[in-house]
């Protein structure tokens, strides 16, 4: 006897009418028919079954809180982390995990099942690692929540940097970060991703660090990023996030740059909605869209994923934890037109970001969590165009949430008629 059945399911890699069997929270069967008693059947009616969504560079501990303790006018990075050093004095535990169950809330309702989040070890007070902690343990039975240690004002900018970071870890934070760009000096950067990846190793922790996160052609801690990765032994264990000095960066130095991520086995995210409204502040015109060179890091092999990195803080005044909305707008700036690419930039906010947080069971092989999404379309590309209606959401083959189809009734045509968008 099986716990659930989906019949008639459209699923990601383009198979249609399939059946989906679970059982024990895990997937059990995926085959064009299966004759097996279900608890439950539902009917997908040729609507597309997909892996929950996944966000690799998230930050939790500063979502919800916009206009606190103002707003962000010049829109820049900088004053973001001005704004968010002003919040900081103010902020307390509780407030921190009222906020985030919240957006943990939405990010459910949108089928957004795992998270990656940096939070700020800056303070030695180490509140907001304490408070995503405790947030941590409280949505594990609906969401996985992986935690990045992120020296928000540098590791070795701050006294104490390392101390801090390092007593995050030992709490319990599952992933070193780093932000070279913020350091004092270029060398300084390039000492810091030494020193943190050179922690991680001996840890046997993963790396995810902020990477050349402004307009600078000459910022370029991802090549030592990926050249530690190399020399630590860490492939696969390392993710360069932002990356977003590559999108100004020489044509040839790229083209020396990227074999080399490729080899180290660096994944690279990309914060398509934050990146283009950061990055370019200091243009006149024309002003770059400041989005690392999506198309070409894949072509070379490297796994690119796509994060929304903020919600309503200081440094992103929108959002609703919809990562088709990132795909949609990655797919846009990074110029990702072709059916192929299309479905890549699906990938990037499903499969390539589970890679990156090291998933194991996200999928729909048997054996993987029945962990997945109906959603209101019918294939990847009308998932996007449409930012679709998550009819269902699953995790280990529970019923987490659910939506109304999105439909619209007509009155212009002198008789009632519904509208859905599906062509
Ligand atoms: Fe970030």
């Amino acid at each position: 006897m099986l716990d659930l059945l989906i019949t008639h399911a459209n699923l990601p890699d383009g198979r249609a009418d399939m059946s989906v069997a679970v059982r024990d929270g895990r997937i059990v069967e995926v085959a064009p028919r299966i004759d097996a008693q279900a608890h439950e059947t539902i009917d997908a009616g040729g609507m597309l079954l997909t892996p929950h969504f996944v966000d690799p560079h998230f930050h939790m501990d500063a979502t919800l809180s916009y206009g606190l303790p103002r707003v962000n006018e010049s829109g820049t990075l900088l004053e973001g982390i001005a704004l968010w050093g002003e919040l900081k004095p103010t902020l307390t535990a509780d407030a921190i995990i009222e906020r985030a169950l919240a957006y943990c809330d939405w990010a459910v309702a949108k089928g957004l099942l795992a998270i990656r989040s940096h939070v700020d070890t800056s303070d030695p007070s180490l509140l907001a690692v304490d408070a995503l902690l405790e947030v941590k343990r409280r949505v594990a039975p609906y969401l996985d929540l992986q935690l990045v240690a992120f020296p928000q004002d540098g590791v070795l900018r701050t006294r104490g940097g390392v101390d801090n970071l390092k007593r995050a870890l030992d709490k319990g934070v599952d992933v070193v970060g780093g932000i070279p760009h913020f350091e004092r000096t270029m060398t300084d950067g390039a000492a810091s991703v030494k020193l943190l990846c050179e922690i991680a190793a001996e840890r046997g922790k993963l790396v995810d660090m902020h990477c050349d996160e402004s307009d600078d052609p000459l910022s370029r801690h991802i090549e030592t990023l990926a050249f530690e990765t190399q020399r630590l032994g860490l492939h696969g264990r390392v993710t360069g996030s932002h990356c977003t000095s590559m999108h100004s960066m020489d044509n040839y130095y790229v083209s020396k740059l990227l074999p080399l991520i490729a080899e180290s086995q660096v994944s690279v995210v990309a914060n398509p909605l934050i990146n283009i409204t950061l990055q370019g502040r200091h243009d006149s015109y024309p002003k770059r869209r400041g989005m690392t060179r999506v198309p070409e890091l894949t072509t070379a092999g490297v796994n690119v994923a796509f994060g929304h990195d903020c919600v309503m803080d200081p440094w992103y005044s929108l959002g609703s934890g919809d990562m088709l909305e990132v795909a949609h707008m990655g797919l846009h700036v990074a110029q990702m037109t072709s059916q192929d690419a299309m479905r890549r930039c699906f990938a990037a906010v499903t499969t390539n970001a589970a890679k990156v947080m090291h998933l194991e069971r996200h999928g729909l092989d048997v054996g993987c969590d029945a962990s997945f999404v109906l959603l209101q379309a019918r294939d990847p590309i009308e998932a996007i165009r449409l930012r679709a209606t998550r009819l269902k959401v699953f995790r280990r083959g529970r019923l987490v949430a659910e939506s109304a189809p999105a439909q619209a009734k007509l009155f212009v045509h002198g008789r009632d008629q519904p509208v859905s968008w599906m062509r």
